[in-house]
């Protein structure tokens, strides 16, 4: 196989940017695009070098339906998004989607027992777990230098509100201050969903560091609406504590409605026995380390960057700090089979669950609630589901 025929579903800002993507990565061809909104269809074909025999359809049904669709890049913006990745492995595609992988825990596992019964590539498309600081600190914990790992925090705080508004008919976005010349404008999904949901950033990173995965999970929230944007349905803040496999407990928060000062939209630090690391807080700040056993009166700054010091040509540009190129390369080379996925369908669920998890226990009044383990067991043989859904 020299070209993998795949088909882009959802062609808002991020569909466009993975079609530019997959004209510049070697070994894909774009033969299909979708989107109920017929309006972006244009935009959409304007973006291909040669939109020759590219067919365009409405119904994400049709769309599946082509058998000329190798594979899907799944880049839509849902609370049914886990649900349409699982349609189509169900359909006989590949899978390359964009975060987060699901909604609802049924959506995980309906992904993972469709990607079991029908050997399909399933990948998460989540980009920063490639990010060169991410490598170091992979590292780092892996050989031991910060000891034993026990506490580990990450944040997405994105000020966001300027799409979550949007005229359904034309896929217009408006933001909150906007909305008395637009009354027609309805929330979007970015508003209305848990912002908790959204930690596909944090938990993929930071579990490939820790090579661990989430077994319990609580959460915390603000009220709704927001009080910074009260025409926002969504609460300002939301925290989840965390608890891993190997013992170390992660505190991750999630914030799209609050404005936040300029600065990198995420936050990290992983806190050992032995030695921690952390992000920069502001752009003025730097990365900084401190290890136990090497005489250090304070934390050094270190020049970790987002980039990757070993980033192939074709990588530079590809969108965050590079990372972009990743997923599409790694996407590429499983479904042809030349290297088998590291961040494979069960990682990829491990980096959903607690965070759909967290909004649950949010609406329990912060209930300490169990994470499933997706992989196959005695319990749960490869391709059935699990026996209490
Ligand atoms: N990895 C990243 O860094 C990153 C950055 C931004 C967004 N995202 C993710 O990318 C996805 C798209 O984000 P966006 O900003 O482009 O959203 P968007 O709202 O601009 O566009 C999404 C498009 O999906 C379409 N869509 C919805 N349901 C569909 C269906 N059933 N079939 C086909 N199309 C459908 C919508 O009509 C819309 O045009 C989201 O899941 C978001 O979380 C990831």
């Amino acid at each position: 196989m020299e070209e993998i025929r795949i088909g882009v579903a959802g062609l808002g800002g991020r569909g466009i940017h993975w079609m530019r993507l997959l004209q510049s990565v070697p070994g894909y061809r774009i033969v299909a695009l979708c989107d109920p909104i017929t309006a972006t269809h244009e935009r959409a074909l304007a973006a291909l070098k040669d939109s020759g025999g590219v067919a365009t359809y409405a119904a994400y049904e049709d769309f599946l339906a082509d058998s000329n669709v190798e594979a899907v890049a799944l880049t839509v913006r849902s609370p049914r998004q886990g649900a349409l990745a699982a349609q189509a492995l169900e359909a006989g595609k590949h899978v390359n989607q964009e975060v987060p992988a699901a909604h609802f825990i049924d959506d995980c596992w309906r992904i993972v027992v469709a990607a079991e019964r029908t050997g399909k590539v399933y990948q998460l498309a989540e980009q920063t777990r490639y990010l060169g600081v991410m490598q170091a600190w992979h590292d780092m914990v892996a050989e031991g230098q910060l000891g034993r790992v026990t506490f580990v925090e990450g944040q997405y705080f994105h000020y966001y509100v300027s799409q979550f508004f949007w005229e359904k008919a034309t896929g217009t976005f408006y933001g909150p201050t906007e909305l008395a010349e637009h009354p027609e404008a309805e929330p979007t999904w970015s508003a209305l969903m848990p912002s908790i949901h959204y930690l596909p950033h944090e938990l993929s990173p930071l579990l490939y560091v820790l090579d661990d995965r989430v077994v319990s999970v609580t959460g915390m929230s603000t009220q709704g609406p927001s009080s910074a944007h009260p025409e926002i349905p969504q609460p300002d803040m939301q925290v989840s504590l965390m608890k891993t496999e190997k013992d170390a407990i992660l505190r991750l928060a999630a914030s799209f409605a609050q404005p936040q000062p300029p600065r990198d939209y995420h936050w990290y630090q992983i806190m050992g026995t032995r030695g921690s690391v952390e992000w920069r807080r502001s752009a003025r700040d730097r990365p900084k380390m401190w290890l136990a056993s090497a005489q250090m009166h304070d934390m050094a700054e270190v020049d970790w960057q987002f980039q990757r010091t070993d980033a192939p040509a074709e990588a530079r540009g590809s969108g965050h700090g590079d990372a972009d190129y990743y997923v599409h390369a790694a996407f590429r080379d499983a479904v042809m089979g030349t290297k088998p996925l590291e961040f494979d369908v069960y990682r990829a669920m491990d980096t959903a669950a607690p965070a759909i998890l967290a909004a649950e226990s949010i609406a329990q009044n912060s209930k300490l609630l169990s994470v499933p383990d997706f992989r196959p067991s005695a319990a749960r043989p490869a391709g059935s589901m699990p026996a209490e859904s």
